[in-house]
């Protein structure tokens, strides 16, 4: 009987204009132990694949923790698909000392619509905690998405500060190697702790619901009613929020319509249990999808007698764009 831990999920998230599935299947990525019902250190990338988003199939573990960057868990990221159609893959590695780093791995064979075999670049780690950010206190990178005032592609990642502040970090590249991080920060709300699984996402306007589309309209036209959702998963209490506010990808700043409704201190997704959540855009149905984890209220001890723990969750169809 295998064992599942699904905690954190991936999802292969489309950042460009070409399909977010690949080959004509969804690809889901999650947390998994396959020794036991629990978290642990060994936690690898689980991974399901679907063709209509319902009936899933179990395929082999993606990814193991094998190497000294990841040897203490091979945690979430996210996909980018690139306008030629490679998929680039980001997550995040706990090293053997327990450091959160950035790590890269590509399909070892793109020709696999079933993304069976993972391979881990050969320089990983790509990034490390910048000065000032905990060594604990880094992970879980979005998809990038382009952005043409530069040339550059963009993901954010989540964190806190000293004085307990959650906030999010942007860093562009232009070849997924090299990573710069953008100065200033995209956002910070005193008192909301470490920002999990970050999510930005464009709702609402006329330009469709893809963030590359959305950045490039922004800078060829000054953009029209776009709104852009910025969601966290709150390390202290585990519960995702979420507020709506306007990105400026020039001035690297996203700014809440309601500071007193603000990321982390406002509304929730959801008011049960339901944590680390990410959205990813469906190009084939030109909606955005949520995803969330359900960690149920058994007790561990429930969990291990079954042989599994947790839920995965489709929950809404956010937006509709024709
Ligand atoms: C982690 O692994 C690296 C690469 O093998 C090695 O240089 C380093 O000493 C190791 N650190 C610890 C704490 O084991
Ligand atoms: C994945 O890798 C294994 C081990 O190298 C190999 O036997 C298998 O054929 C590969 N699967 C695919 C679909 O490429």
């Amino acid at each position: 009987m295998p064992c599942i831990l699904v905690a954190v999920i991936l999802l292969m998230q489309n950042a460009s204009a070409g399909p977010v599935y690949y080959k004509g299947w969804y690809h889901l990525f999650y947390q998994y132990n396959p020794d036991s019902a629990i978290w642990g250190n060994k936690i690898a990338w689980g991974h399901a694949a679907s063709r209509d988003l319902v009936r899933w199939r179990h395929l082999p573990v993606a990814m193991s923790p094998d190497q000294w960057y990841d040897i203490n868990g091979v945690w979430s990221g996210s996909a980018t698909v690139l306008p030629d159609g490679r998929i680039v893959m980001l997550y995040t590695g706990s090293t053997n000392a327990s450091v959160q780093v950035q790590c890269l791995a590509f399909p070892t064979d793109p020709s696999d619509p079933l993304l069976i075999n993972w391979t881990k670049y050969e320089n990983n780690p790509v990034m490390y905690p910048p000065p000032g950010v905990g060594e604990k206190d880094f992970r879980d990178p979005t998809t990038a998405w382009f952005d043409g005032s530069d040339d550059t592609w963009r993901l954010v990642i989540g964190s806190k500060d000293d004085r307990h502040a959650g906030m999010v970090m942007t860093y562009k590249t232009n070849d997924f190697i090299n990573y710069e991080l953008v100065p200033g920060l995209l956002h910070r709300v005193p008192g909301t702790g470490m920002w999990e699984c970050i999510d930005l996402y464009p709702v609402g306007g006329k330009r469709g619901i893809d963030m590359t589309e959305v950045v490039a309209a922004a800078s060829t036209n000054g953009g029209d009613d776009v709104l852009h959702v910025m969601k966290e998963s709150s390390d202290d209490d585990r519960h995702d929020y979420y507020a709506l506010g306007r990105y400026d990808a020039a001035k690297n700043t996203w700014t809440p319509l309601d500071a007193d409704a603000d990321v982390g201190i406002g509304l929730r997704y959801d008011w049960g249990k339901f944590y680390a959540s990410k959205t990813f855009y469906d190009p084939a149905k030109k909606r955005r999808v949520l995803w969330g984890w359900v960690g149920e209220t058994d007790s561990e001890h429930a969990d291990v007698a079954k042989g599994w723990a947790s839920l995965q969750v489709l929950d809404i169809f956010i937006v509709f764009f024709k």
